[in-house]
C-alpha cells in the first residue's frame, strides 16, 4: 500500500545539518504529493501528541541555521513498550503512515523496535557529529563539528606558539574517536589520544620530549572525551607538565563543536539524504538507514546500522604522528 502521509522527528544529540535534513524532507515528500507532520522533541512529542502539520514555508530560512527547529529530546521510556504504543496510537489518529528519524544509532534502536511492533514504517538518517554509525562515511554535523574544532585549534595555536606552550584540546566523541583523529590530522596535533587505539602516556610523552629537541617551540595533544587514560584531563596536564617542564594548559571544547551554522559539505549530504529517505518510503522502503559511501547514496537494514561498530581507520592515526615529527 502506497504511503500517503509522513512525520519527521529529530532525536538524541542535536548536530548542525538536521535542518537543512528537515527541509528536505518536507519539501521532497511535499512536491511528492505527500501529507507531512513534524513532531517536537523526538520520542518525546511523538508520546506526548507534540504533532502538527508542515508545508514548504514551514522549513523556510533554516538551511543556514545550526540546532534543529524540531527541537529533539531523550526518552529512555521508550524502551517500553507501552509507551511505544502511546507513540503509535497518537501517529494512527492522524492517519501518519510512516516516520522519518535523524539521529544517532539509539534513535535507530528505537524506530526498528516502533516498527518492529506497530508496522509503522520507518526510515533512519545518521544524524550525529560523532561520525560512529555503521554504513556510511558521514553523519550530519560531522563536518561542522570538526571544522569548529579545526579553527579552535588553530587559535589555540597563537598561543600555544607565542607562549611556547603545550595545550591539550578535548574534543568530543563519546566513545569513539573519529573527531579526534580528524580534528589530529586537519589541526597539525602533534598526537591524538583515542578510545580506539590502547593509550600509552610515556611514549606520548617522549614524542613531545623528542619534537622540541628537533626545534618544535610549542605542542598540540587532541584528546578525545572517551579515550580511556587513567586520570582526567586536568590532572593529565599536571602529569605531562610535571614530566615534560613545558607549561601545559587544557582547552575543552565541548559544546561549541554541536552547534553554528552547517558547512556546505553538511547541507549538501543532509539534503541528500533527506529527499533519499522519503524516496525510499514512496518505494514502499522501510526499516532501513540511509547512509552516503563513497559519495553515493545508500540503504542498508537499521539493525545493521546500529548492531555493528563501525571499522576504525588507523591510517589516519598513523599518518598523524608521521606528520608531525
Ligand atoms: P542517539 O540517537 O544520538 O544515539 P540516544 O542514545 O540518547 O541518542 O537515543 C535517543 C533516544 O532513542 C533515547 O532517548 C530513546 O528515546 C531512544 N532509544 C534509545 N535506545 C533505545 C532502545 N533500545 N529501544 C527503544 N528506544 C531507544
Ligand atoms: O553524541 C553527540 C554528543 O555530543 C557526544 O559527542 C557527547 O558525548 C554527548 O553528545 C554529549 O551529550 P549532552 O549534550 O547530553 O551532554
Amino acid at each position: 500500500m502506497s504511503i500517503k502521509s509522513i512525520a519527521v522527528l529529530t532525536s538524541g544529540g542535536d548536530s548542525a545539518g538536521m535542518n537543512p535534513c528537515i527541509r528536505s524532507v518536507v519539501r521532497y515528500a511535499i512536491y511528492n504529493g505527500l501529507k507531512v507532520f513534524g513532531v517536537y522533541r523526538g520520542y518525546k512529542g511523538l508520546v506526548n501528541g507534540e504533532i502538527f502539520e508542515m508545508n514548504a514555508s514551514s522549513v523556510g530560512g533554516i538551511i543556514n541555521r545550526g540546532g534543529t527547529i524540531l527541537y529533539t529530546a531523550r526518552l529512555p521510556e521508550f524502551k517500553q513498550y507501552e509507551t511505544r504504543k502511546k507513540a503509535a496510537e497518537n501517529l494512527e489518529k492522524l492517519g501518519i503512515d510512516a516516520l522519518v528519524v535523524i539521529g544517532g544509532d539509539g534513535s535507530f534502536r528505537g524506530a526498528h523496535q516502533f516498527h518492529k511492533d506497530f508496522g509503522i514504517k520507518v526510515i533512519g538518517i545518521p544524524g550525529t557529529i560523532d561520525n560512529d554509525i555503521k554504513g556510511t562515511d558521514y553523519t550530519i554535523g560531522y563536518d561542522t563539528a570538526i571544522n569548529i574544532a579545526m579553527d579552535a585549534i588553530d587559535k589555540i595555536r597563537d598561543t600555544a606558539t607565542s607562549h611556547e606552550r603545550l595545550f591539550i584540546v578535548e574534543v568530543m566523541g563519546r566513545d569513539a574517536g573519529y573527531i579526534a583523529n580528524a580534528v589530529g590530522l586537519a589541526s597539525g596535533a602533534e598526537d591524538v589520544l583515542i578510545p580506539e587505539i590502547e593509550i600509552s602516556l610515556e611514549e606520548t610523552i617522549e614524542r613531545i620530549v623528542q619534537g622540541r629537541k628537533r626545534g618544535k617551540t610549542s605542542s598540540i595533544i587532541v584528546v578525545s572525551e572517551g579515550a580511556k587514560i587513567s586520570m582526567d584531563i586536568l590532572h593529565l596536564a599536571g602529569y605531562i607538565e610535571g614530566k615534560t617542564g613545558f607549561e601545559t594548559r587544557v582547552t575543552i571544547l565541548g559544546h561549541l563543536q554541536r552547534g553554528g551554522s552547517p558547512t556546505a559539505l553538511d547541507r549538501i549530504y543532509a539534503s541528500r539524504m533527506g529527499a533519499y529517505a522519503v524516496e525510499l518510503l514512496i518505494k514502499g522502503e522501510t526499516d532501513k538507514m540511509v547512509g552516503i559511501v563513497s559519495d553515493e547514496l545508500v540503504s542498508l537494514p537499521l539493525e545493521e546500522a546500529f548492531e555493528k561498530k563501525k571499522d576504525f581507520d588507523e591510517n589516519v592515526y598513523k599518518l598523524i604522528r608521521i606528520l608531525s615529527i
